[in-house]
């Protein structure tokens, strides 16, 4: 008897590898999947197109997020997507809440600009986090400023802390997917290659293209 292979990177294929959660939805049950989990609003970048809600500044506080999580398991939730909102590295808790997420069962996804990352939280996402992606988002100091609307040595100091990164797993031996990401749209498309180079200098495991919402540029030349 053949054994269907489901691709886990479609996403339109993903759910077929939770086919109890579906059984589940058919009968009314308990359905989640993965949720996404957003620590603050605060936020040290400054993307001129940004779709994050950081113009409050609110933030969970740390009986809020231990209620969240053991609410999340109860429902039977099977992964954590810690986002934004703001910036979760921002997150006076944040090193605590990874570890309590991990240990309540649940897989965690970590999305973040990179700029604060430091050894001590880059040892506990080595440690608890199924992927890390680094929204990089430009191949210069240039296009960083375009899309973070941040200055140059912002942009060498988040370059460093991938490489930071990339050798805190080589380090521990994690298996941590790390990932750089980058929004394509006409105004980014002339920075891909620069991306993918500077992505592949300082370690990242792959470079990860995306588009600006509701930018539908074609980029299969530059892809190329
Ligand atoms: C709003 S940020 C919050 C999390 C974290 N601060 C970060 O930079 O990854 C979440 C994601 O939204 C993406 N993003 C920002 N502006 C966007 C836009 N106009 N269209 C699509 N994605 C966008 C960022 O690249 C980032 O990966």
């Amino acid at each position: 008897m053949s054994k269907t292979v489901f691709n886990g990177f479609n996403s339109n294929e993903k759910i077929l590898h939770h086919i109890d959660k579906v059984n589940n939805f058919l009968s009314a049950g308990k359905t989640l999947v993965v949720t996404e989990f957003d620590l603050t609003n605060r936020c040290n970048n400054n993307c001129p197109a940004c779709v994050g809600v950081k113009e409050n500044g609110a933030q969970l506080t740390w009986d809020e997020i231990q209620m969240i999580v053991k609410g999340l398991k109860n429902l039977g939730n099977r992964g954590v997507i810690v986002s934004g909102g703001g910036e979760p590295l921002l997150h006076p808790d944040f090193i605590r809440t990874l570890k309590l997420i991990k240990e309540s069962g649940m897989e965690i996804g970590l999305n973040s600009n990179g700029l604060a990352l430091n050894q001590e939280m880059a040892d506990a996402i080595a440690e608890y986090c199924t992927y890390f992606r680094i929204s990089l988002d430009a191949g210069s100091p240039e296009m960083y400023k375009q899309t973070h609307g941040m200055p140059a040595d912002c942009y060498y100091r988040v370059l460093d802390n991938i490489m930071l990164m990339s050798e805190t797993k080589k380090r521990t031996g994690s298996a941590v997917s790390f990932t750089v990401g980058f929004l394509t749209g006409a105004d980014t498309v002339k920075d891909m290659e620069a991306f993918v180079k500077a992505a592949k200098e300082y370690g990242a495991g792959a470079a990860q293209f995306r588009p600006f919402t509701g930018d539908s540029t074609d980029i299969s030349e530059e892809y190329k």
